[in-house]
């Protein structure tokens, strides 16, 4: 069975408190795995739906199964395919939106969540410092050459979140850095 990436234990704090603050209703997720962070965000907030998005067919199916032994499965509705065209097919409100799917995509994923959010809407987001390489100390050399692609894309995305109207952001350095964009307009 190859490794399967899930949400680093030192991160499981920061993930917990944020899905607890927001008291969502609707949760949307990109990147699944085999569902263990739509487990946590499902058993901390109860009354809340998740639609989670996993490009890997045998993983989702893992997932499903997963999320059923767990009894939430009647709360979720795990989508097969690439996040970047299954979100223009989604209908919003979402409370809670977690990116944890290709990092090189992190910038389309904000663009394209952003119709789907509710008022005061949080977007969290796994793995932007990645390994202290994306800004802060240790970020100074040029990345090299297998990284850089996600490197910058998630400079970028830190540019985005920062500069977008009507969110607060803050960058949490616990796991490999978690962004959490609170909508307050
Ligand atoms: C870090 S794992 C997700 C971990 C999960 N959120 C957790 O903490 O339990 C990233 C997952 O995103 C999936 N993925 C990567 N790029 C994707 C994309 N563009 N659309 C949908 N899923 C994607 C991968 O197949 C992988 O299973």
């Amino acid at each position: 069975m190859r490794e399967v990436p899930i949400l680093a234990e030192a991160a499981r704090p920061v993930f917990l408190r944020t899905v607890r603050e927001a008291a969502p209703l609707r949760i949307l997720e990109l990147g699944t795995a085999i569902g263990y962070s739509a487990l946590l965000a499902l058993r901390e907030s109860p009354e809340a739906r998740i639609v989670t998005i996993e490009r890997d067919a045998d993983m989702a199916e893992a997932a499903r199964s997963f999320l059923g032994r767990a009894g939430v499965l009647g709360r979720a509705t795990v989508l097969v395919g690439e996040a970047e065209k299954l979100l223009p097919t989604l209908a919003g409100n979402f409370d809670l939106v977690f990116i944890d799917a290709a990092k090189s995509r992190y910038p389309d994923f904000w663009l394209g969540v952003q119709p789907l959010l509710a008022p005061r809407a949080v977007v969290v987001a796994d793995n932007v410092l990645f390994r202290g390489l994306v800004e802060g100390e240790g970020s100074e050399e040029w990345p090299k050459h297998s990284y850089r692609t996600m490197v910058l894309q998630l400079r970028e995305y830190l540019r985005l979140v920062r500069s977008a109207p009507g969110f607060r952001t803050e960058i949490f350095p616990e796991g490999d850095g978690m962004a959490v964009s609170r909508r307050d307009e």
